[in-house]
This record gives C-alpha cells, structure tokens and sequence, in this order.
C-alpha cells in the first residue's frame, strides 16, 4: 500500500518504527508491505514513489529538522496539499496537530485525499468533532475509507470494541473518561490532598499537560472524543456544539473531600444519553471507571450484552501509531474483501 505521511511528529514517527521493526511481520502475517512514497511536515515534503528510506527520514528530521532538507527526495516549502494533489497513493495518514475552533489544516487534507480517491487514517481530533457526519457522506460518496481509531482512548481500542465486538446488539449509553490529562489531576488531588493548580503543575512538569491546558482541563478534548463516538458508534449526527461542557477548573480539594467521605471520588466524566454531556461527576471509588493517573475508561451499556467497561492508556506516540496501524490493515482487508464479492 502506497502511503503519504502528512505530519512528521510524535505519531507520525511512532509509526515508521513501528514499520520499520515489525516489518518481516507485517508482511507475512498481514501481507501487509506499506510504502511510505512522502512524507509531509512543515517545511516540505520528501517524495519518493519507491518508497522512502524511513531510518534516513528519521535521522534527517532529528539533523535539519525538516524531511524536505533530503537532497534526493526533498521539496523545501511543498505544503501538504500539493503533495496530496500530486503524489500518487492508495492512503493518507494524516498526524497533524488537532485545532478544534476551524479544524485546519486537518480538515482540508482530508477532503483533498478524499477527492483524489485515497483512503484516510487520521488521530487528529478536529475535523471529526467539527464534521464527521459531513466527512463520513463525502467518504462513501468518492468510494474511500475513512478510519480514525486513534481519536479515542489512543492505542485502547474503544471505537472497535464498541462497533465490532458489540456488533449486532444496541448501545443505549456511553460514559467514560476520555482525557488522561485530567484524569491524572483529579487523582493527583485526591491521593495526596493537593489543590487543582498544584496538580496541574505536577502534570505539567511530566508532560501531561500542555502549557497551555485549556483543550484538556476545559472539558474540550474530551467533549471532541464523545462526538467521535455518538457518530460512529450510535449514529447520532452531532457536533462538538451539541455538547455541554464543563471542565475541572472549579473542582475544588474540599468537593474531593466531601466525595471521598462518602466512598467517592469525582471524575471528568462524558457521557451519551439522551443529550451529549462532559462534566466532573461523583463516582463510587468501586465502580468500574475509578481509574487513576493518566488512563482512560469507557463504560457502554448495551441491550443485550449488559453493561461492559474498557479500560487502557489514552496518549502516547506508540500507543496511538499501533491504532493508524490497526485502521490501515482493516482498510487493506476491506478493499481485499471488496474484491472478493
Ligand atoms: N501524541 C499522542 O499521544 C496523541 C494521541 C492521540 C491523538 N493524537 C493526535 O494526533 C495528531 C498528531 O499528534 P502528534 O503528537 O504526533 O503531534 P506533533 O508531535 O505535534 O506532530 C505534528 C506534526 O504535524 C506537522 N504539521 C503541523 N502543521 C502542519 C502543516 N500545516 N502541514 C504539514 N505538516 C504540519 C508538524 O510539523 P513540524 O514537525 O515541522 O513541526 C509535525 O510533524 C494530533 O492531532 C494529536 O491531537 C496524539
């Protein structure tokens, strides 16, 4: 499969590693030989239709800081959209950072592959929460895929568990904690009785929260999440504005305390029921989302089955590369049972 790699960072190289280790594997237990024909960052692209030298690409952006300094392959300044335009490829992957107010640049690569009929892998938040109905219509319209197991729960396969392992039964409810940033304040200030911003700290300094943590502790990458799954998983056509959101900010030590009282502890839940909402929530410390640190956890309720809880990392460059793996072997079946029928 001829790929075009649009973003060169934490996931996006987590990937090529990814290929590059598993590589006699993935050949022989998927038949799966991806060929990474460009690589695009900010500076420009590298394009080479025989497949680049991934340990070189790699090495170069570590060097020159960009992939398009290659003296062979390199194309100082093409941005992203030529190169989608231009290069010929069964796939995009694109990895570009998440922007949630217009979901540029993301939004229009996708729409680009789409038009010149390749399939999309994207972990990238912002086009799905602004327009995943839209995307998923203009998908199917240019006969492509669009795949985005990475934009929920990272490496946790949460989307799948709930389309494919529950297939055929009806989920009724989804609540989870879907932002590991949060998540891992709000344990912070219950185990070691400390203030919000002495947590947001103490995150900050492990890199769990950005400088700027307005997308996490306002409730806005988890908000993004849970409109991922409304649309995927239960077909309602939603967007992030139907979501109502609160963050942790006016989580105070005493709310934790007066919770932890009652055998509770309170946690930035979303949930999917009648309407769409993200807000701190009272949770018995037994029940099944009582999670800590970092991770992430999704309860689904489901007619038939019950009620069943995933829990797993949800960041991480490696964890997320294995989720744009997963989604291009499932789209590398597909087109191969396409053929068959
Ligand atoms: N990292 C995680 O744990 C994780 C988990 C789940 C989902 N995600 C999502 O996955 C996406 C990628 O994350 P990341 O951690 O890999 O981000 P990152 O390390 O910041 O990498 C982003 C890459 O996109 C490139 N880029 C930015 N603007 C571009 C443009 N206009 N045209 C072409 N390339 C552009 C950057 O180029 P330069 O290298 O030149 O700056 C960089 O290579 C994000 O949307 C993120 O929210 C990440």
């Amino acid at each position: 499969m001829r790929i075009i790699l649009v973003g060169w960072g934490v996931v996006g190289q987590s990937l090529a590693q990814i290929c590059l280790h598993r590589k006699k594997e993935l050949a022989k237990k998927y038949g799966f030989r991806p060929r990474i024909v460009a690589i695009v960052d900010k500076g420009g692209a590298a394009i080479d239709p025989k497949g680049l030298d991934l340990e070189q690409m790699l090495s170069l952006k570590k060097e020159k800081g960009t992939v398009a300094a290659s003296k062979q392959y390199g194309c100082l300044g093409m941005s992203a959209l030529e190169a989608i335009e231009s290069v010929e490829a069964e796939a995009m992957v694109e990895v570009t950072p998440t922007n949630i107010e217009t979901a540029e640049p993301g939004l229009s690569y996708i729409k680009t592959a789409f038009r010149t009929g390749k399939h999309v892998v994207t972990t990238n938040k912002g086009p799905l929460a602004l327009a995943l109905p839209a995307l998923t219509e203009l998908a199917d319209y240019n006969n492509v895929y669009l795949r985005f197991s990475g934009t929920v729960g990272a490496g946790t396969p949460v989307l799948e568990f709930a389309k494919n392992c529950l297939q055929g039964d009806r989920i009724i409810s989804v609540k989870g904690i879907l932002n590991g940033t949060t998540n891992y304040i709000l344990s912070e200030m219950d185990e070691k009785h400390i203030t919000f911003d002495e947590a947001l700290k103490a995150a900050q300094k492990l890199g769990y929260a950005e400088a700027d943590p307005t997308m996490d502790v306002d409730g806005y990458d988890a908000a993004a999440k849970l409109v991922i799954m409304a649309n995927w998983i239960m077909d309602k056509k939603v967007t992030i504005k139907d979501v109502k959101i609160r963050g942790i900010r006016d989580v105070s030590s005493q709310n934790i305390a007066d919770a932890a009282k009652k055998g509770c502890t309170i946690k930035l839940i979303g949930s999917i029921e009648e309407t769409l909402k993200v807000e701190p929530t009272q949770i018995s410390k037994h029940d099944p989302l009582a999670v800590d640190g970092a991770l992430n956890a999704v309860t689904f309720v489901s007619e038939s089955a019950g009620e069943q809880t995933i829990i797993g990392l949800g960041a991480g460059g490696t964890e997320t590369a294995s989720a744009v793996l997963r989604d291009l072997l499932d789209i590398k079946q597909n087109i191969a049972n396409k053929m068959i029928t």
